[in-house]
């Protein structure tokens, strides 16, 4: 629908086609015109368009109850909440409706259990250069990048940034306002670059030994993405809090923070609160979802294909003279280029159709939906050598 004016405010960027149709990996746009999608709504729909169990799950809870505030027991929320706390290290879980609320939660409670449980003035949390966290004001003060900032000052304060994957620099961690840490394990919007695992470590055993709640920012990384449920499970660490959103609702929205059971009981009775956070039909969405990525043969299965596109991408890419390097873990995958990486994107889209995103100017960024099959990433990998080759 390319119009002179749209009635939307112009805060996107949009491409040149419309889509309207999904199934499993693939989108139609409404000239029928059919799309490999390795962007998956950008890490969303992370059991591709339309998972069956979802759309059920989603059809009955439509014929139940849509919607009834927080004020009453919601049994999907309690049931979700469950799962998510069966599957993890937490202990109790608060719903919102996106990451950047989750991430509003979570820098909340950091805040309320710095003043409140453990009875001190801390407030500062330290992020990282070139994190993404969000655009409400608290989620884009804590994001490290100035572009996500400009022209909203005065900006929130209570954030300090460090650069990611800098040993010496974790000198700077500790000051006396310091209550936590928050970063995300693979700093998807700023260019695909995993955590080190040496550094991680040292900064893990710092927010220990100073008290530091360590937040992790799963919102892209979290609901397999990364090849586990979560991506903390990768790296061998207990984080304190974790949020999530995208792939929580397989493109439903829903949001959530998890944390231990500690950490959680700084938010009591009208500390925090959502109209729609983990509203039946969210939560329903979410409960499904959860139940697919937690069966016996699902993980492995990502694993199993996901290794196999990384094998073929590696190849790939070897060849090509103008790709600089390869980044990420499971489905969350940069591939760094020579030349702007949005000419590749548009290349990929106008002359393969094939969907893919950027991620930094010269990072093409591949997230395709969990489920794709390796017949799906064989012909993906022939689409992509052609775009790359021309
Ligand atoms: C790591 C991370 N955190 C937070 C967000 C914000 O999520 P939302 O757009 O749902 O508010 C995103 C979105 O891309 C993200 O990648």
């Amino acid at each position: 629908m390319l119009k002179d004016f749209s009635a939307v405010m112009p805060t996107y960027n949009r491409f040149p086609i419309t889509l309207t149709k999904g199934d499993g990996s693939y989108v139609w746009d409404q000239d029928g015109v059919k799309f490999l999608d390795y962007t998956a709504g950008i890490g969303t729909c992370n059991l591709g368009h339309r998972p069956k169990s979802v759309e059920i799950a989603l059809a009955r809870q439509l014929g139940e109850l849509w919607h009834c505030s927080n004020l009453y027991t919601i049994p999907n929320q309690e049931l979700l909440a469950e799962q998510l706390v069966k599957h993890s290290v937490f202990d109790q879980v608060f719903f919102s409706n996106s990451g950047a609320e989750a991430n509003e939660a979570a820098i909340k409670l950091a805040r309320r259990y710095a003043q409140k449980v453990k009875q001190t003035d801390q407030y500062e949390i330290v992020t990282f250069k070139q994190s993404f966290h969000g655009r409400t004001l608290a989620t884009l003060a804590a994001t490290g990048q100035a572009k996500i900032q400009a022209g909203f000052e005065p900006k929130m304060p209570g954030f300090r940034y460090l650069p990611y994957n800098d040993l010496a620099a974790l000198e700077q961690l500790v000051r006396p306002e310091t209550c936590a840490v928050m970063l995300e394990l693979i700093q998807g919007e700023g260019g695909v670059h995993p955590a080190d695992q040496v550094w991680l470590d040292q900064l893990v055993s710092l927010c220990k030994t100073n008290d530091l709640l360590l937040i992790i920012d799963e919102v892209q990384t979290g609901m397999g993405r990364t090849g586990t449920l979560f991506a903390y499970q990768q790296y061998g660490i207990e984080p304190d809090v974790i949020t999530l959103a995208k792939g929580l609702g397989s493109g439903f929205p829903v949001g959530a923070v998890l944390a231990k059971k500690e950490v959680a009981r700084a938010f009591t009775a009208g500390a925090h609160g959502s109209t729609f956070g983990g509203n039946p039909l969210a939560t329903a969405a979410g409960l499904a979802t959860i139940e697919q990525m937690t069966s016996a043969e699902f993980l492995p299965m990502v694993k199993e294909n996901s290794d196999y596109l990384w094998g073929k991408l590696q190849t790939l890419c070897g060849q090509m003279n103008q790709v600089k390097g390869l980044r990420g873990k499971g489905y969350l995958i940069g591939i760094e280029l020579e030349g702007q990486a949005i000419d590749y994107v548009n290349r990929a889209r106008e002359e393969q159709q094939l969907l893919i995103l950027v991620a930094g100017p010269q990072v093409v960024r591949l997230l395709p939906p969990l489920t794709t099959t390796k017949q799906e990433i064989a012909q993906f990998i022939i689409r992509l050598e052609k775009v790359l080759a021309d």
